[in-house]
């Protein structure tokens, strides 16, 4: 059915993405000379991190999740995490250490709203104390509103593909504003929200375990509303406010590059994967054309004109292969140049970061790196990931793409989601046992170049892809 369908022409110029997804590697234009690779005044450099992978101590759809057996390794928990809840000014000071002069954190719903309606008002004191003091140490507070978790209560009584969900953030989002007064914070309302939907209701892998096409659909339209209604609610309170979401952006590549269907499904897929939630919010339309999969077409205009910036997360690339059985697309992270995967299996490509970041450029928005880092857990590629990542940041600057910030995922190795306590992504190496940090070599190297403003290479030579995994 899919192949049918996605090789179906475009009905109307609306529903043809506007923008070619694929570049071919040898339109990918050449890097600049040496002497341009330096980052202006007010280019910040960051470090981010997600609650509940760091904080400790959270109940909530996760939590539940993890007792249900349903990660990777079923007896993994998340637990105290990295016990950043008490650790904070610890890991304020490692974050300047390393150079990082903005922290990204988010807030937890289930912290904040533990049953339907009641706020906890120690918990929000307790976070503008944390965001205070941050601020006051000199770190930029870059704050999510909701980075992929929930409280309990959220998926039985206001689940996304309910309209209720809407309410119940924008409840949500209130409550938290009076906690960003005069922080001058970047917010960021939603992480990842494809990632939410596709893991949560497509492939039923994530909370809330759904695999319900037209539900999936629901939802986002949901969650666009939902970030349009939070908006609303942060304005009334904070006045002029910078704000966007985060989006996990793959670029993605046909599997064989002869092939027009996998050439068709990585125009859909990366259309509907990276950009078609960032054009609602630019545009206000919605539009996703997955045939067979899902697929939605609405205008919400409250949601036109509801973002400062475009929030960019980069990891990898991924290929993607046509298959004529269910479920017809098969995705890969494959090691086409030989570079080796990262530790997490993910492919090393940082060419298709800039990629990334000259389509991201139509928008005609600042641009902020809110995550891009790598599971090296010897910590020796680390130094190169980031070389090679910030390199492509300057060359996308100099074509125009008004990039700001960089914020390194992550400060501190924590909880990977279903992968549990495998990946290390830190730029500070944690002991699991005695909650230790320890500088890797990558903590040195962004400082070098977060202090000087300059992008110089690694002191160390980048590992043999053989050694580095
Ligand atoms: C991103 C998530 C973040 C972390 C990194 C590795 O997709 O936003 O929480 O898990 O991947």
């Amino acid at each position: 059915m899919v192949a049918r369908e996605v090789s179906g022409a475009p009905q109307s110029e609306e529903d043809t993405p506007h923008f070619r997804p694929w570049v071919p590697a040898s339109r990918v234009p050449p890097a600049m000379s040496a002497e341009e690779r330096t980052f202006p005044e007010g280019f910040t450099f960051g470090v981010a991190t997600s609650a509940y992978q760091v904080e400790g101590g959270i109940e909530n759809d996760w939590a539940e999740w993890e007792r249900a057996g349903k990660l990777k390794e079923p007896h993994v928990r998340c637990g105290r995490a990295v016990d950043h809840w008490n650790r904070y000014e610890e890991d304020y000071g490692l974050a300047l250490e390393a150079g990082a002069s903005a922290f990204r954190v988010s807030l937890e719903w289930a912290r904040i709203e533990p049953e339907r309606g009641r706020y906890d008002g120690a918990a929000l004191e307790a976070y503008r104390e944390r965001l205070l003091r941050m601020k006051a140490r000199g770190l930029r507070p870059v704050v999510t509103l909701h980075h992929f978790t929930h409280p309990t209560w959220f998926h039985r009584e206001t689940p996304w593909h309910t309209p209720a969900s809407v309410e119940a953030f924008r409840a949500y989002a209130r409550a938290c504003a009076p906690v960003l007064k005069g922080l001058e914070a970047l917010l960021i309302t939603l992480n990842e929200p494809m990632v939410v939907l596709l893991g949560g209701y497509l492939q039923g892998l994530l909370p809330p375990g759904i695999a319900d096409g037209p539900k999936t659909m629901r939802a986002l339209e949901n969650m666009v509303r939902a970030h349009a209604a939070a908006r609303q609610e942060l304005q009334a309170v904070l006045g002029r406010v910078e704000l966007g979401i985060s989006q996990n952006m793959l670029c993605f590549a046909p599997d064989r590059w002869w092939h027009p269907l996998d050439r068709a499904l990585v125009r859909l897929g990366a259309h509907a994967y990276n950009h078609a939630f960032h054009e609602a919010l630019v545009t206000g339309k919605l539009r996703v054309t997955m045939p067979g999969v899902a697929s939605t077409r609405v205008d919400i205009p409250e949601a036109r004109g509801s973002c400062e910036f475009i929030g960019v997360n980069y990891y990898s690339r991924a290929h993607l292969r046509f298959m004529p059985r269910p479920p017809f697309i098969e995705f890969k992270f494959r090691d086409k140049l030989g570079r080796g995967l990262t530790d997490i299996g993910w492919e090393d490509y940082p060419e298709g970061f800039g990629q990334i970041l000259r389509e991201v450029k139509r928008y005609g928005l600042p641009v902020w790196v809110t995550e891009n880092g790598i599971d090296d857990r010897d910590g020796q590629r680390r130094p190169h990931y980031i070389h090679s990542h910030l390199a492509q940041v300057l060359d996308a600057r100099a074509q125009g793409v008004d990039v700001r910030g960089y914020l390194y995922w992550s400060l501190l190795d924590n909880f990977e989601w279903l992968e549990g306590w495998g990946p290390r992504f830190g730029l500070y190496h944690v002991d699991f046992d005695t909650l230790e940090r320890r500088p890797t070599p990558a903590c040195a190297y962004f400082r070098t170049v977060a202090q000087g403003r300059r992008l110089v290479p690694p002191e160390t030579p980048a590992p043999q892809p053989s050694a580095a995994r």
